[in-house]
């Protein structure tokens, strides 16, 4: 199962990714996640990333599409995988069908996660996330058991840089202008199904787990 989740900044993807990944057993390839961590370990590609991770713009195609292209090549990618975060452009998306040409491989499905933009900047402001496991919860509808500290793995529980109010509303507008046009190029190939993220989270599982498995 090869597969793309696209949404806005907060929809849910990481979320959902958790769950997805779980059940099908494939892995999440989160371009955000890989960022952050480059960022974190003071790594090359974190210290040309973190400007615009900061600002909230996109990180350039040329260095997204290197990355993506590596990783799918790994060897945990034979039976599928979960693409969070990527392609966020049109040029992303058209190297990515490129990538997978040459790989002989095929998008099985685009899960397209909606949420409206009022809920999306309360979601965003509102997260926390695991500095250790990358386990994410929020402040009002998914809290921690113990103040601070991770549920699955005891890590410290931390704010994005970039979940500040005046970075996300540069977020949603990036999402606006160049990710969105993706919505009706993966309409045009008939890969996309889109569901209500508003829903609860399990909710929203149980209703892309249905489509996967054709039960419509
Ligand atoms: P990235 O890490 O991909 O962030 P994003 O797309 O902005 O999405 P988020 O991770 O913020 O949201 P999400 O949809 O995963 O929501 P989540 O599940 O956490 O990218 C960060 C940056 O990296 C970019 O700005 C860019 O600079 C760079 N980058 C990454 N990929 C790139 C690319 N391809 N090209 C160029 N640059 C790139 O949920 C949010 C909150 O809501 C959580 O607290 C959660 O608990 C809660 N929640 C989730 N679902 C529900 C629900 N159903 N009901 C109630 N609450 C919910
Ligand atoms: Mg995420
Ligand atoms: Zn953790």
């Amino acid at each position: 199962m090869n597969l793309i989740l696209l949404g806005p900044p907060g929809a849910g993807k990481g979320t959902q990714a958790e769950l997805i990944i779980e059940r099908y057993n494939i892995p999440h390839i989160s371009t955000g996640d890989i960022f952050r961590a480059a960022v974190k370990e003071g790594a090359p590609l974190g210290l040309k990333a973190k400007e615009y991770l900061d600002s909230g713009q996109l990180v350039p195609d040329e260095i997204v599409n290197g990355i993506v292209k590596e990783r799918l090549q790994q060897a945990d990618c034979g039976n599928g995988f979960l693409l969070d975060g990527f392609p966020r452009t049109i040029p992303q998306a058209d190297a990515l069908e490129r990538c997978l040409a040459e790989l002989n491989r095929k998008i099985t499905a685009v899960i397209n996660i909606e949420v409206d933009f009022e809920v999306l900047m309360t979601r965003l402001t509102g997260r926390r996330v695991c500095r250790n496991c990358g386990a994410l919860y929020h402040i009002q509808n998914k809290v921690e058991k113990v103040p601070g500290v991770c549920d699955h793995c005891g890590g410290e529980i931390y704010q994005r840089e970039d979940d500040f109010p005046e970075t996300v509303e540069k977020r949603l507008q990036v999402y606006r202008n160049q990710t969105e046009p993706l919505i009706k190029y993966y309409q045009n190939k008939d890969l996309l199904f889109s569901f209500n993220g508003e829903e609860p989270i399990l909710v929203v599982f149980q209703k892309i787990c249905e489509v996967l498995e054709g039960k419509f």
